[in-house]
């Protein structure tokens, strides 16, 4: 049996629907059934689960409140993957942790960041989950740290990231500024679940990054998104000065899945393909009844 932290997000989705991927039996819980940050719920269900594995995705990933709500961010994402790293430690499971490439480009660095490159967060979200990475690092024997680049995923009930936001903003016909001077790697939370999957087959524990290929802006992946659904909605390029956020972001979370390419596993799309299968799924799930402003930008 494997146990699923945070089940209920844009990732964990993927785990419920793809449950008949996995070798074992899936546990899939959400904040109200497992709530990582509560010690002795941790150790008790960790201890007497009998798991083989352990799934961490859990994690508060709202950059901006992580930063104007630090206690609330470290306690969710480092103290409380410090709890699920304990409880795997005592009962020798395996432990795979999704972390981010938000640990990269605090400094000013361009990547794309692989495996061997020394993180340096720029904000308090990526802070806390390099805090989370030490926690299992220190803690569990046989882990798998996971990094993720810049989500896809969820679909129409569950994306609360860019690309909901962008369709929602094509949907509308209104002009959109999309911001060019930041830089990352999707990432499509299908392939990674997949992935995760195929890099527990493997039992080589450590470090691994998994996005999908290729580093763009967020104003590319407006264009694609834009052109994918046949709109002609125009889209100004602009700077990240124009958009005042609380978290400061870096100007590049690129990686590359060097240690993937080395295990002869890295089966993760290049950022394009990834993006049309995602806008197929999405136009799949909205249905046609319940077209919503971003649902019609994908028709
Ligand atoms: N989203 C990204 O762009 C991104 C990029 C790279 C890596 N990652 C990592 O990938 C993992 C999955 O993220 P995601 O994209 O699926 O984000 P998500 O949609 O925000 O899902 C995270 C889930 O964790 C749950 N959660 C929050 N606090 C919890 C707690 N104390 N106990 C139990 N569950 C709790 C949330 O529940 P509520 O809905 O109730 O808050 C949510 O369902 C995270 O570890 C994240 O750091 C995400």
């Amino acid at each position: 049996m494997i146990l699923v932290t945070g089940a209920n997000g844009m990732v964990g989705s993927y785990f419920a629907e793809l449950s008949a991927e996995f070798p074992e039996e899936l546990d899939l819980t959400d904040r109200d059934t497992l709530d990582v940050r509560d010690w002795p719920a941790v150790r008790s269900r960790i201890r007497d689960g009998g798991y083989s594995h352990v799934i961490h995705l859990a994690a508060e990933t709202d950059v901006d409140r992580c930063e104007v709500e630090p206690d609330h961010a470290y306690r969710t994402n480092a103290f409380g993957t410090q709890n699920v790293a304990l409880a795997c430690g005592e009962a020798d499971a395996v432990l795979v942790y999704t972390s981010t490439a938000g640990v990269f480009g605090g400094d000013g660095a361009m990547g794309p960041f692989t495996e061997t490159d020394a993180p340096c967060p720029a904000n308090v979200y990526g802070r806390a989950k390099l805090e989370g990475e030490r926690a299992v690092e220190h803690l569990v024997h046989r882990y798998f740290i996971v990094r993720a680049g810049w989500m896809m995923g969820g679909g129409p009930s569950r994306d609360k990231k860019f690309v909901a936001k962008i369709l929602a903003q094509v949907g509308s016909g209104r002009e959109i500024m999309a911001v060019n001077d930041k830089v990352g790697s999707p990432t499509f939370a299908r392939e990674l679940v997949l992935g995760i999957r195929d890099l527990i087959a493997t039992g080589r524990y450590g470090l691994y990054h998994m996005t999908n290929h290729g580093v763009v802006s967020r104003y590319d992946v407006a264009r694609r998104i834009a052109s994918t659904v046949g709109s002609d909605v125009s889209i100004v390029p602009v700077g990240s000065d124009r958009f005042p956020l609380p978290a400061p972001r870096a100007d590049s979370e690129a990686m590359r899945n060097e240690q993937l390419g080395y295990l002869g596993i890295d089966r993760m799309s290049s950022w394009e393909d990834a993006l049309d299968a995602y806008l197929a799924e999405w136009r799949t799930a909205a249905g046609p009844r319940t077209a919503s402003a971003a649902d019609r930008g994908v028709r």
